[in-house]
């Protein structure tokens, strides 16, 4: 291959990590999205005319081609503790009284950081490459996510300071292992577009962010990981293994104590395997001395930190600090359930030592679920496409986590009839990790008189029908084929984005074609002629004619699409996928038993 190519490869490569480095680290990219692709995709480009410079490393080698059968187990060199829990003042200044007592001094300080509401990941890098990534499992075995968090792009492949293939310069403070531990996150916008595709596909939204993220770790097809977006804090280091002519700093007490008493040996270069991080053991091997100083280290590294991080030296700065971010959180593109507060020094930890199953040097802050108080104004029950009939109250609008809310789910029948939620009640709304608030509880105190119990419909709303209950009687149904509120969701479903993608179909054009009686199924939408249109409100000539020709266009949509569109209980897009793959046409899907 020509020197060129072979150079220009490697400068892409450099250059990508370095845009990721500016993105997902420092936070200040320099190049448009669009800039960032034109790179990427050049060097595909170039990688496909020599496909034997691809090197795992590489930007373009994040998603792994097929996906797996299971995950593999992993066992953690260094258990991955839980940690203890706090949820006011009063129990932080006892867990401060505690470390106190321990360290039988007043000379400490702490790093109050924020409690990322994700899943907990460690990564492990062998000079400077990432070659696994596992679950916190249970703590002492998790599993291998490796594929899946490759395709991170917050997630580093190589350690900065080492660089590309060939004659790959080993910075000689770049840890021969080095166990990093953090979070891995969906920020609250993925996470809304997220669910957002998922509810127009059929498929289940997810209920928070936490959860979406557990999923995507989950999924055996990493190429489905790819497309989620997820990100990721460093928080804390595990197992580290310094090169013996690299930095290597000891234990106060002098002499690196190993688990198995091995000691350097000279043809690796390595110092034997030491164990550390979080579980404060005695002689461990670390990137500093301080906590403070490890996240600045890891920073250095190439991997993200969250910025949001700050020294306290006394118990009242650190609850001036949680009492600021219980606020201040609504601001962030990412879930925070509370704050950390550490120990700084590493030495002072293993002095404190460990409970076995936490660290008595750090606790967690829990905030409190945000809740607001105010009063519901009207209950309305909406008829779903498969006609299920959800309660939903209509509230005087209320600020709650930096949005106003003004409506809440109240979920299904059963849960109204738990609650006694009526006309005219206090309630107390609450967003905890989900993003739709609901209503937890009823100030009975404050009821006004005469009202009444809200009472299980036996007629359909919308159309007058009977209506049917679930098995459970958590759910009621109108089972009525032709129920107006039904077509209307299922026109509206059908013409959505991950179904047949008719964009002019829009809530008020499918309210009055269903109204005035024009579309009675989906059929009739493809009879429809502009005559027939331009007499509906706010339908010029010119737009009936666009709505014709987009319904016209999408008889050219895929089957699946099609298939998912007619929006049958349990076949949502993948379902769709799956039919249309096996029976190549819609008459074969009809005939098949
Ligand atoms: S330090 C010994 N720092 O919270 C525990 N954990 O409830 C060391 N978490 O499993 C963990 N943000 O997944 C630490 N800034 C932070 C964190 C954090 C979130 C998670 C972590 C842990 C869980 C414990």
């Amino acid at each position: 291959m020509g020197k060129d190519a072979a150079q220009r490869i490697l400068f892409l490569r450099d250059e990508i990590r370095r845009h990721d480095h500016l993105y997902y680290v420092l936070a200040e990219p320099r190049i448009s999205d669009r800039q960032y692709d034109r790179l990427f995709a050049e060097l595909k480009a170039l990688e496909a005319e020599y496909p034997e410079r691809v090197t795992p490393d590489s930007p373009t080698q994040r998603v792994s081609g097929r996906p797996l059968e299971e995950f593999a187990t992993v066992r953690h060199t260094v258990p991955m503790l839980s940690m203890d829990n706090t949820y006011n003042a009063e129990e932080l200044r006892a867990f401060d009284e505690r470390v106190r007592k321990g360290l039988g001094s007043d000379d400490y300080e702490y790093v109050v950081e924020l409690k990322i509401d994700g899943v907990a990941i460690s990564l492990r890098y062998e000079d400077g490459l990432l070659v696994r990534a596992a679950t916190r499992g249970d703590g002492q075995t998790g599993d291998d996510v490796t594929v899946n968090v490759r395709t991170i792009r917050a997630v580093p492949l190589t350690l900065a300071g080492l660089r590309d293939e060939g004659q790959r310069t080993r910075d000689e403070g770049l840890p021969a292992v080095l166990e990093v531990r953090g979070e891995v996150y969906m920020p609250t916008s993925a996470f809304e577009k997220l669910n957002k595709a998922r509810t127009e596909r059929g498929e289940p939204a997810f209920a928070n962010p936490r959860n979406a993220t557990a999923g995507s770790l989950k999924l055996l097809d990493a190429r489905i990981t790819a497309q989620r977006n997820l990100a990721f804090f460093a928080y804390a280091t595990g197992e580290v293994e310094m090169k013996a002519s690299g930095l290597r700093r000891q234990a106060s007490g002098g002499r690196p104590a190993t688990r198995d008493g091995e000691m350097a040996t000279k043809d690796t270069g390595r110092m034997p395997v030491l164990h550390g991080g979080d579980a404060g053991e005695a002689g461990m091997t670390r990137l500093a001395e301080d906590h403070f100083t490890v996240l600045t280290r890891l920073k250095e590294l190439g991997l993200p930190v969250n910025p949001h991080i700050e020294k306290a030296s006394t118990i009242d700065e650190v609850i001036e600090i949680c009492n600021g971010w219980a606020h201040q959180r609504a601001d962030l593109d990412y879930q925070i359930d509370g704050m950390v507060i550490k120990v700084n020094r590493l030495d002072q930890r293993e002095v404190l030592g460990t409970t076995g199953r936490a660290p008595k040097w750090c606790i967690s802050y829990k905030f409190a679920a945000e809740q607001a108080e105010t009063v519901i104004e009207s209950i309305d029950v909406q008829v779903g496409k498969t006609g299920t009939l959800t309660p939903v109250a209509n509230l005087r609008p209320v600020l709650l986590a930096g949005t106003t809310v003004k409506r809440a789910s109240l979920h299904n029948f059963d849960e109204l009839r738990r609650l006694d939620a009526r006309v005219g009640d206090t309630v107390l709304v609450e967003k905890a990790g989900e993003i739709i608030p609901r209503v937890v509880g009823v100030r009975p105190e404050l009821r006004p008189h005469g009202t009444k119990e809200f009472a299980v419909p036996h007629k359909c709303p919308e159309c007058g029908s009977p209506v049917q209950k679930d098995e459970g009687g958590v759910y009621v149904r109108c089972i009525n084929a032709r129920c107006p509120a039904q077509l209307k969701e299922r026109l509206l479903y059908f013409a959505g984005r991950g179904q047949m993608d008719i964009e002019q179909l829009g809530r008020a054009l499918v309210e009055q074609l269903v109204d005035v009686g024009l579309v009675k199924d989906f059929a009739d939408l493809y009879r429809l002629k502009a005559s027939d249109l331009e007499p509906l409100e706010r339908m010029a000539a010119r737009s009936a004619a666009n709505v014709v020709e987009a319904i016209e266009q999408s008889k050219t949509r895929e089957l699946w699409r099609f298939v998912a569109g007619l929006g049958i209980r349990h076949v949502g897009g993948q379902s769709a996928q799956i039919l249309a793959e096996r029976f190549g046409s819609l008459e074969a899907l009809m005939e098949a038993d």
